[in-house]
């Protein structure tokens, strides 16, 4: 059997296209729009020799193979890596990296933490801090909105609700980045991202441990689940693991993408201050439009069949989810940004038993920053280039200058 990064290659299936191409170039990953349009026009599907993978690019296949847990599995890996053909770099997460029926027992206590009626505890403390940030940052005017508001907000108000003893921000954004960048090939990002795992990955063990978590937070909340006989206490701790993993760089990530649509669609922004009631619709769009997680992969557990093409046991496939999210058939004039598009349906958290479980977090905190922004904030403009930093499975700003006015 040939193997390419961890897992089988596969042959071309019958009518698929073969695409020479590496989608995991830094130039596309941070530029992916005519990628995106590209995979879409080749059909269903296009094998991709360099990895000997099938990709997906329109809204139809993504949701097919991205939900259907049966016969996709994720326990085998949502990256590049066969996890039935070898060893990964950590253990497998025990909620995003396993199938129904054990994935439900994991699933349902983050669940739990992360439901509505607990995010309404937490929603006054969201929005003190967003007001205040968003005050500071008027102040200056003009500021870096990645360093100084993206990454500021969520690693002030998450330790807090995750009840962290100890608060190391950058340990806790680039941990997040290493894990996604872990999902792709053994590039210049991985290598690079891989080789802060010797400082960051103990320390993110230790934060998981139940005495270095407060009595307050998610991770006592997942604590009383050992006392309640539903997990170990080897498993609270991965399950501790998986909100550090994904609760944080995703939601930088969604917040610099945010104001980058805010501030390079005006009317747009004119339009949110005029009605509170598109706050949370503008963040759906914010998320179709910029899809924080640009790619995530399935293994086709058994021979079978999509949109009438074969697909053989063992293939990997890359799910674009940011290209999905561009379909025209999907989405009527996709490339404009609008917040009054509703855009239910798109696959930015995901879709299917694994959708994601912290999404009401991340829309709260969203919620906060767009409520303090819409009430204070006239004007968000440019004030420099907006570039992108290349990841293997996350579509994130390195940098952003912004300056607001004050109403
Ligand atoms: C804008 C912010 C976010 C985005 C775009 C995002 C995106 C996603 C996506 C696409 C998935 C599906 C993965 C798959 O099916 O393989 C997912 C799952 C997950 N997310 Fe998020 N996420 C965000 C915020 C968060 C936050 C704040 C947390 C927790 C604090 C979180 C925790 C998780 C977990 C634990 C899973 C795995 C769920 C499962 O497998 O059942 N995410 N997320």
């Amino acid at each position: 059997m040939k193997m390419i990064e961890g897992h089988a290659v596969i042959d071309v299936p019958d009518n698929v296209p073969v695409w020479d191409i590496d989608p995991y170039n830094p130039e596309i990953l941070a530029n992916p729009l005519n990628y995106y349009a590209e995979l879409r026009a080749k059909g269903p599907f296009a094998y991709i020799p360099k990895y000997g993978i099938l990709a997906c690019g329109r809204h139809k296949e993504n949701k097919e193979v991205f939900s259907d847990w049966e016969r996709f599995v994720s326990s085998r890996g949502v990256g590049l890596q066969d996890f039935k053909l070898g060893k990964p770099w950590r253990d497998p997460s025990i909620v995003l990296e396993v199938d129904p029926p054990e994935h439900g027992r994991t699933r349902k206590i983050l669940m739990r933490l992360m439901s509505p009626k607990v995010m309404r505890t937490l929603a006054d403390d969201f929005q003190l801090a967003a007001d205040r940030l968003i005050d500071e940052l008027l102040e200056k005017g003009t500021f870096e909105a990645v360093t100084e508001l993206a990454e500021v907000y969520p690693t002030t108000v998450f330790p807090d609700a995750m009840g962290l003893r100890a608060c190391d921000k950058r340990r806790l954004i680039d941990y997040g980045a290493m894990v996604f960048n872990a999902l792709g090939p053994d590039n210049d990002l991985r290598r690079k991202a891989m080789a802060t795992a010797p400082d960051i990955v103990p320390w993110i063990t230790e934060q998981c441990l139940r005495e270095n978590l407060k009595p307050n937070g998610f991770g006592a909340a997942i604590y009383a689940a050992v006392d309640e006989g539903e997990i170990t206490e080897e498993e609270a701790g991965m399950l501790a693991r998986s909100l550090l993993s994904a609760g944080v760089d995703t939601t930088v990530t969604g917040l610099g993408s945010a104001l980058w649509c805010l501030a390079t669609n005006p009317d747009q922004f004119e339009l949110l201050k005029s009605d509170m009631q598109l706050l949370r619709p503008a963040f759906e769009e914010v998320l179709r439009y910029t899809s924080p997680v640009h790619s995530f992969c399935r293994t086709a557990d058994i021979d079978t069949e999509v949109s009438s093409i074969k697909i053989k046991q063992g293939t990997k496939i890359l799910c674009v989810l940011g290209a999905a999210n561009m379909d025209e058939d999907q989405w009527p004039g996709a490339t404009k940004f609008d917040i009054s598009r509703k855009p239910v349906g798109h696959m930015a958290m995901g879709a299917g038993v694994h959708g994601c479980v912290g999404q009401n977090l991340a829309r709260a905190e969203v919620q906060a920053i767009f409520t303090a922004i819409a009430n204070k904030v006239d004007t968000i403009k440019l004030a420099g280039e907006a570039v992108w930093r290349p990841n293997n499975a996350v579509h994130a700003l390195d940098s952003l200058p912004i300056t607001f006015t004050r109403k």
